[in-house]
């Protein structure tokens, strides 16, 4: 599947995209820093493991967004694909340079379009971090609902000892320790084929 909009290209990835994320610029902020996977896989040398294990997992299929020129600004991507109940779960990132430009909800509203048209999927399930209010704008403007809440681990405590710097004091309540592990609150997501073809001009 290749999907067009005003500005980007959604194609299928390719074992080569990985090499271009991993050449984006880090997120500078440590909240960020769990979007910087592409730079850990290169750095490990993990990256065609990472791959050819995506590419042959039957629960998963991955698409890189592209702008109409070709240069590659993110990912997106479904997983737990259950054909049965025709449901998903989405993941989507796009590169610390594109971020903020509107290509996030353009990316997605013309895959859901897809996911709710030509692939007949009938729900599309997600988890965001309370603390990425970016990432939670574009799903409730696109129509996600909040159906629950979730504490998920995201890491070992000692990546996020920036947490007790003054800066990060709003967001501090929105993770807990656990023994080791960081968690994060994380609210569950869900839209529906009913809802979006309801939002629909
Ligand atoms: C989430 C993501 C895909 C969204 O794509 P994007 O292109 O950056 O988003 P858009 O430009 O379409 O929209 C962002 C919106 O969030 C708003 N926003 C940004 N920072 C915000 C903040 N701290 N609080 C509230 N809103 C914020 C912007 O103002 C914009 O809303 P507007 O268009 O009404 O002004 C992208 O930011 C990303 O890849 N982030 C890193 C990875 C990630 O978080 N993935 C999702 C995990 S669940």
């Amino acid at each position: 599947m290749i999907l067009r909009t005003e500005r980007l290209i959604v194609r299928p990835w390719q074992r080569a995209d990985l090499e271009r994320m991993a050449a984006w610029p880090r997120f500078p902020d440590p909240l960020d820093a769990v979007w910087n996977w592409p730079h850990l896989l290169q750095a490990h040398g993990t990256a065609d493991l990472f791959f050819l294990t995506r590419a042959h997992d039957p629960c998963r299929q991955e698409w890189t967004i592209t702008t109409q020129a070709g240069q590659v600004i993110g990912h997106l991507g479904i997983r737990a694909i259950q054909q049965a109940e025709r449901q998903a779960q989405l993941g989507i990132g796009l590169g610390y340079p594109f971020l903020q430009q509107g290509y996030g909800t353009e990316a997605l509203r013309a895959f859901l379009h897809a996911f709710f048209g030509a692939m007949g999927f009938q729900t599309l399930r997600l988890e965001v971090a309370a603390y990425n209010s970016r990432a939670r704008r574009v799903y409730h403007r696109l129509g996600f609902r909040e159906v629950g809440a979730v504490w998920q681990r995201i890491g070992p405590t000692s990546d996020f000892g920036f947490l007790s710097a003054p800066a990060y004091a709003a967001v501090r309540p929105l993770f807990r320790q656990d023994g080791a592990a960081m968690l994060a609150l994380s609210s569950e997501m869900t839209l529906t084929a009913l809802d979006w073809q309801r939002r629909q001009p």
